[in-house]
């Protein structure tokens, strides 16, 4: 063990957290299968992370004080324990039995605690991006960058802790400049899970394939990955996210008439439009001194080509193969995040079709999107806690877990309200051969927008 190490189990560890109390492990968690599961610099205030380590088999966690982790209770105070043994041979797993009552009824409040968590976050974050956008747009090109790292900074260890607060965020907008605020945040939240998923992919790949050769041959396999196949730091992923935050501030020396425009743009229309990538942007960086390559490669080149044909991108002159990963992210993000907002002049397109045209046009083109593209369909996981899925029966149901999913029926099927709380049923394959499904065809409903159609008893007071 190393200086400083304790185990502790997880359990423990909850009970701390549930007090009160926070932890930082100091080391990288990972599970059995050399995932990443909990990260060595991340605060941990919220049981949520570490339910969902516990759910991945692991019953020890080692928390190394010299590296920068330790525990502490609710007044800040180091909570002293000792190390724990590991627990003697398991027995098989009995099935899950359902949720107790109270249980349900906390999951319920955490759900509903999220929700609020995310909507304060994104209103501050809202506001401190409006404010630059407003310098640049005055000034020309001059902001106050300090108040977007610390948003993003902030945004960054809330997203690590609550990685579907995406599907908390607002998605209806009307004005250009509102629209604008939501997009950028929508983008950084999205594009800022997919990159975590990434490198979650990213670790369990180079594991898989290391341990299945000899160790003589595994320097040698790790020198030949591929350049576009990293894994990312933190410090990397949090200018990432200050980059997907940022990704179309060049619009702010864009003519407003242009981007308010409802129908199609003309093709002098559609030169001034790229401006905002191919010239604005990096012009305000430079005016700013941020010459940060995540910012800079982000902004430039997030329209363009994903693979070598597709058409309508800029700069049209830098080859597929040059564009990073990252940079492929947050074009994603932005295409998902484009077509499923309500905007004045359209509809809200079903997430579900957008994900599935999404994979179907980019997945075939080569190895990397397929990778990307594995981690954006894991990053904005379709039924999220809170939202609410038409069954093929007629009745609405409330997703109280993305996993199974597990459900709580609120209508009868003609869609009448039901008075008292139904059991859960969790839609695995039994009751899909029973009839019971998700009707798919029917976009499901995102959590700010299910809480106003919820029964007062799937609402937490
Ligand atoms: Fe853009
Ligand atoms: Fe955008």
């Amino acid at each position: 063990m190393a200086d400083g190490e304790i185990r502790i189990s997880i359990d423990k560890l909850i009970e701390i957290v549930q007090s009160g109390g926070k932890i930082r492990t100091g080391v990288d968690v990972f599970n059995k299968q050399g995932r990443l599961i909990l990260e060595r610099d991340v605060l941990v205030a919220d049981v949520a992370p570490l339910l969902r380590v516990k759910k991945f088999g692991v019953e020890l966690i080692s928390i190394v004080s010299g590296g920068n982790g330790g525990l502490w209770d609710e007044s800040g105070q180091p909570v002293v324990v000792k190390t724990e043994a590991a627990p003697a041979s398991k027995p098989a797993p009995a099935p899950k039995p359902p949720l107790p009552v109270s249980e349900i009824d906390r999951r319920i409040h955490d759900i509903e605690e999220l929700r609020r968590a995310a909507a304060e976050k994104a209103s501050l974050a809202k506001k401190s991006l409006k404010n630059a956008l407003n310098q640049i747009q005055e000034t020309g090109g001059n902001f106050d960058f300090e108040p977007i790292d610390d948003t993003v900074r902030d945004l960054f260890g809330f997203i690590s802790q609550n990685e579907t607060a995406f599907s908390y965020l607002t998605r209806e907008i009307f004005s250009y400049d509102q629209y604008l605020y939501n997009h950028s945040l929508n983008v950084c939240v999205i594009g800022t899970v997919v990159m975590k998923k990434f490198n979650e992919n990213f670790n369990a790949m180079v594991n898989n394939h290391l341990n299945s050769m000899p160790t003589s041959l595994t320097a040698a396999a790790t020198k030949a990955m591929p350049q576009a196949f990293k894994y990312f730091q933190d410090d990397e992923l949090q200018d990432i996210s200050a980059g997907f935050f940022m990704h179309d501030m060049g619009k702010m020396l864009v003519e407003k008439s242009i981007l308010n425009k409802k129908g199609r743009l003309s093709k002098s229309e559609f030169e001034v439009v790229k401006t905002h990538s191919t010239i604005n942007g990096i012009k305000i960086l430079e005016k700013n001194h941020l010459i940060n390559p995540y910012l800079c490669k982000i902004s430039h080149y997030h329209h363009a080509r994903l693979f070598e044909d597709e058409e309508r991108c800029y700069p049209a002159e830098i080859s597929p193969l040059d564009i990073p990963a990252y940079v492929k992210v947050c074009k994603l993000a932005d295409i998902f995040d484009a077509m499923t907002s309500k905007r004045c002049y359209k509809e809200a397109l079903n997430p579900v079709g957008v994900v599935a045209d999404i994979f179907h046009k980019y997945a075939q083109k080569d190895t990397l999107l397929q990778f990307i593209l594995h981690a954006f369909v894991r990053a904005v996981g379709i039924y999220p806690s809170g939202s609410v899925v038409s069954l093929i029966n007629g009745q609405l149901a409330y997703v109280l877990d993305s996993e199974g999913p597990a459900l709580i029926a609120f209508t009868d099927a003609d869609g009448r309200p039901l008075t008292a709380k139904q059991d859960i049923m969790v839609l695995d394959k039994k009751a899909a051969e029973r009839g019971l499904k998700i009707d798919r065809r029917k976009a499901p409903m995102d959590p700010v927008q299910a809480h106003k159609i919820l029964p007062d008893y799937l609402k937490s007071p």
